[in-house]
């Protein structure tokens, strides 16, 4: 609930390219959006954590002119295309970590680099990177008469990529 009345949704959905397998994103969304009450809502959010730049934008697209925003998570790195798409929905195939970008996706670059490097396969936590953060993400509008996207702008605050 926003501060001033407005209802605001929160979904969480999991990909299924190149990640452990769970219930087919496409088909649960569904699911999820027909026991939502849409009426009431003037924001609905989906974050997407997925692997594939592909299964990110397919599911922008799937979702377009339905939802507020589809916002990709999991790949540590912001893309360059927020963008409204066609029917109205805020997309960005990834909003990136925040954290320290002098990392391999902010864990300690020498100890990734030291895994490729030796084809270790070892599923071994990496030590998290700890210099400056970036903070990143976006920063979405929603028309007031209906919950689509008005705007949608990328930051970076901060550290190695902020501008
Ligand atoms: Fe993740």
């Amino acid at each position: 609930m926003h501060e001033n009345g407005q209802k605001i949704a929160v979904i969480n959905l999991m990909g299924n390219l190149f990640m452990r397998s769970c219930d087919n994103a496409f088909y649960k969304i569904e699911e999820v959006l027909k026991n939502l009450k849409t009426e009431d809502l003037s924001f609905i959010f989906v974050d997407f954590h997925a692997e594939a730049t592909s299964e990110k934008m397919a599911m922008g697209h799937h979702l377009d002119g339905r939802v507020t925003a589809v916002v990709g998570t999991h790949t540590h790195v912001p893309t360059a295309d927020a963008t409204i798409m066609e029917h109205g929905t805020a997309f960005q195939t990834d909003a990136g970590m925040c954290g320290d970008y002098d990392s391999v996706i902010g864990t300690k670059k020498e100890e990734f680099v030291r895994k490729f490097a030796t084809q270790d396969t070892e599923r071994k936590r990496v030590p998290p990177a700890d210099g400056e953060g970036t903070l990143c993400g976006v920063i979405i509008e929603s028309n007031t008469e209906n919950y689509l996207a008005k705007s949608i702008r990328s930051i970076r605050v901060g550290g190695k990529i902020g501008n």
